[in-house]
């Protein structure tokens, strides 16, 4: 694959950090050129995308990223995946449970699809030349520019300037590293992710600039953005991973049927799709629609006044349909750990090889080989 191979990578951005909806726009256009480019010229994209290893995946990523890494991957599209427990520990403090939330994601990657034989799954804890990367890059942005990261100052509201951790404050640098040890060119995020991957940009820019003026070493990445609606979670609030609102993946049907049954609703009898007005009805008929490859608006005209119980049997059923295929793969892999160990060491030695070079080629280009 060639690092300078996408036509939109060269558009101009003149989005920061801080003009959220500027970058959202441009990202958004960027989103849609790479779609038609990706569609021509599959194999000379890269994509590298993961996951903390928090807790189980749930049916937003899903629909938000997972269905969209395996589709690109059966399109040619090289596909890398990162579980990232070094992330992971930024807001763990016992390393209690990590070891099976890191093989628990591994089953997840593998049960919607993504295909070991071609595609790379990898811990970033067990590649030392991409950890190592993170040093020159953190020498390339300032502190005010980390300091203006949306997600960095989202903690440092939520944990206090002195309870927020090096690593965490440095978490988007790292991301750089993960993104950039493999010349990763094409990123699909949600939103929230897209000032990370501005300051992913901006570093291979400005490695570029300093150190390899004459041949860009490091592609300046592109996010993809999903197009799937943002699901929320059963509550009515954001879906998330530990926030005990979501319906994970591997989740059985009895628990599908329980979680949704005690989903929130309202108490107007008639279903109909208003996400202003009734989010909580809104995204219920979205999780069926999505799983039923249809419009959340038919989905309410065929349930019409039968009310909030026959909407949530409606979704459970549309859920239990869609990811029996899944959760039966699923099962079938997690009764061999061994065989996800394995699938986990190949994958790290893989990353391993590719970090190797690039680290090596950086240090040429630092002048820092004696
Ligand atoms: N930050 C992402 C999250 O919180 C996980 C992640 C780590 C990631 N490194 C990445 C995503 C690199 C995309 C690319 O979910």
């Amino acid at each position: 694959m060639s690092a300078t191979a996408t036509t939109a990578t060269t558009t101009t951005t003149t989005a920061t950090a801080t003009a959220t909806t500027a970058s959202q726009l441009a990202s958004q256009r960027r989103s849609s050129s790479l779609t038609e480019a990706i569609r021509e010229d599959p194999r000379s994209f890269r994509i590298l995308t993961g996951d903390r290893p928090t807790g189980p995946l749930h049916i937003g990523h899903y629909f938000g990223t997972l269905q969209n890494r395996v589709r690109l991957q059966d399109t040619g599209v090289e596909l890398m995946v990162l579980v990232a427990d070094l992330q992971a520990i930024t807001d763990r403090e016992s390393p209690a449970g990590l070891r099976q939330d890191t093989v628990r994601l591994v089953a997840d990657y593998l049960a919607v699809g993504v295909d070991p034989a071609i595609s790379t799954i990898f811990a970033h804890s067990q590649v030392e030349a991409l950890n190592q990367l993170m040093l020159p890059f953190l020498s390339l942005v300032s502190v005010a520019e980390i300091q203006r990261n949306p997600t960095v100052k989202e903690e440092i509201t939520a944990a206090g300037a002195a309870g927020l951790n090096g690593l965490m404050f440095t978490y988007p640098v790292h991301q750089a590293a993960d993104i950039l040890f493999c010349h990763a060119n094409l990123v699909p995020v949600g939103r929230d992710q897209l000032p990370h991957l501005e300051v992913t940009r901006t570093i291979a820019r400005r490695f570029n600039e300093r150190y390899s003026p004459a041949a860009p070493y490091f592609p300046e990445p592109d996010a993809l953005l999903s197009t799937a609606p943002l699901l929320l979670g059963l509550d009515g609030t954001k879906m998330g991973k530990s926030r005990h609102n979501a319906i994970p993946l591997d989740a059985s049907a009895d628990e599908t049927a329980r979680l949704i049954k005690a989903a929130r609703t309202d108490s107007d009898r008639r279903i109909t799709f208003e996400p202003d007005r009734r989010p909580a009805v809104a995204s219920l008929l979205t999780i069926a629609a999505l799983c039923r490859e249809e419009s959340p608006e038919q989905i309410a005209e065929q349930i019409a006044d039968a009310g909030a119980a026959r909407l949530k049997a409606v979704v459970t059923e549309a859920v239990n349909e869609r990811f029996a295929p899944i959760r039966a793969r699923r099962a079938e892999v997690a009764a061999d750990p061994g065989y996800l160990r394995a699938v986990l060491a190949d994958g790290n030695d893989r990353a391993r090889a590719i970090a190797a070079t690039t680290l090596a080629r950086v240090r040429e280009l630092m002048h820092q080989v004696y």
